[in-house]
């Protein structure tokens, strides 16, 4: 065996992989609430759950069909239809948002191919390019407000660009692009014909605004891949059950490159996927509604700590200015957060190409029950008064 840590391997893994997984250490180690991992502590819907077990005592426990079982293609062709008025050419089911877009990117990137991402971004956007040889390209969105340049937007766009891998309500700010800013990015998919992989995966937690998806704009529908996943509606992230639609040609790409990753399966939960839903639309309302208030109990927390706080409009992560606390590195104190006051966050600087711009922020999960927020944001109060 080698000694050498394999080059791949560390090419994929950067420092947002291990501050993960320094803070689950830490929280376990001190007992801190953790804030930082981004799912809730409560369960999803009693009948969702059920339709899981009933899907499995009814025997539907072998391999799905590789584009997904029936049943689910139909409600998220559906969902898609009522809530946005779009009619997909075809549907893919995928072990999670995760999936989908990874296989997207593996089907539709060359090596060498750029991808253009706002930044910060989800942590397995710079990974899926990686997978398939392209490269990420980073387009600011600028703190308190995460806007981003839409002349920094075109200026990215190089004879090597492939796709805009775009991400709203986005994570980890919390922001909902407005349809203004959508206009801006499809007018630049369009100028330089790129595909649009759109993942909406907090589409029904959104708070302030409302959610628009990139396929609806003019000229879209036809370059875009509309990826989301039941998880994060549904409060059931383990069970990783996803999606993407689009044009036929799109799919057929990302099918080519899923086939190989992991085929299909998954089948009772695409099962009780295609029950939930069903009922996404008052679900959904009454989660958003709920996490709002939740969103308000920690903000108003953190505000009383003293820390800036950039209140999210959607998903369910807050980021927050520390410099008021003393600190100019967010990493710096989310590593001496638990020992001080027993709370784990994530620094929002490992979720970007260019760290700099963030450096003092940190981001905090609120999806939690309220007597554990109302108990961390106690505990991070008394940072201001150390006994
Ligand atoms: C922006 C974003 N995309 C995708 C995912 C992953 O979705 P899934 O669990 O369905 O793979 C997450 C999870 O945190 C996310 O925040």
């Amino acid at each position: 065996m080698r000694d050498a840590p394999f080059a791949a391997a560390s090419r994929l893994t950067g420092l947002g992989t291990s501050i993960f997984t320094e803070m689950s250490a830490l929280a376990e180690r001190t007992g801190s609430i953790n804030l930082g991992q981004g799912f809730p502590d409560e369960d999803g819907p009693p009948e969702v759950l059920r339709a899981a077990i009933e899907a499995i005592e009814a025997g539907h426990n072998q391999y799905a069909p590789l584009p997904g079982v029936p049943p689910l293609r139909e409600a998220i062709a559906a969902h898609q239809r009522s809530r946005y008025g779009l009619e997909h050419e075809d549907v893919q089911v995928t072990f999670g948002a995760t999936e989908a877009i990874s296989a997207g990117l593996l089907g539709l990137c060359d090596p060498g191919d750029e991808v253009i991402a706002l930044d910060p971004f989800y942590d397995s956007y710079r990974a899926g390019a990686a997978f398939a040889g392209a490269r990420l390209v980073g387009v600011p969105l600028q703190p308190p407000k995460w806007r981003f340049d839409p002349a920094g937007l075109a200026a990215a766009v190089t004879e090597r660009t492939r796709m805009l891998l775009l991400n709203t309500p986005h994570n980890p700010t919390g922001r909902v692009l407005d349809r203004t800013e959508l206009e801006a990015i499809a007018a630049v998919c369009v100028k330089h014909d790129l595909v649009a992989i759109s993942d909406e995966v907090y589409e029904h937690l959104v708070f302030d605004g409302e959610h628009v998806p990139l396929a609806t704009l003019p000229g879209m529908a036809e370059r875009t891949l509309t990826v989301s996943s039941i998880g994060k509606t549904f409060s059931v992230t383990g069970w990783k059950t996803g999606w993407a639609c689009g044009p036929a040609e799109l799919v057929a790409a990302l099918r080519g490159a899923k086939q190989f990753m992991t085929f299909a399966g998954g089948t009772p939960l695409q099962h009780a996927a295609a029950a939930a839903l069903a009922i996404a639309e008052e679900h959904g309302a009454r989660l958003a509604a709920e996490l709002e208030a939740k969103r308000d109990r920690l903000c108003d927390g953190l505000e009383r700590a003293g820390a800036e706080v950039l209140r999210p409009a959607g998903t369910y992560f807050v980021n927050a200015d520390v410099r008021p606390l003393g600190y100019d590195d967010g990493v710096v104190f989310c590593r001496e957060l638990p020992e001080r006051a027993g709370v784990v966050a994530i620094p929002t600087s490992v979720f970007c190409a260019d760290p700099g711009r963030v450096r003092s922020l940190v981001r905090f999960a609120f999806c939690k029950r309220e007597a554990v927020i109302d108990e961390a944001a106690a505990r991070l109060g008394r940072l201001r008064c150390p006994t």
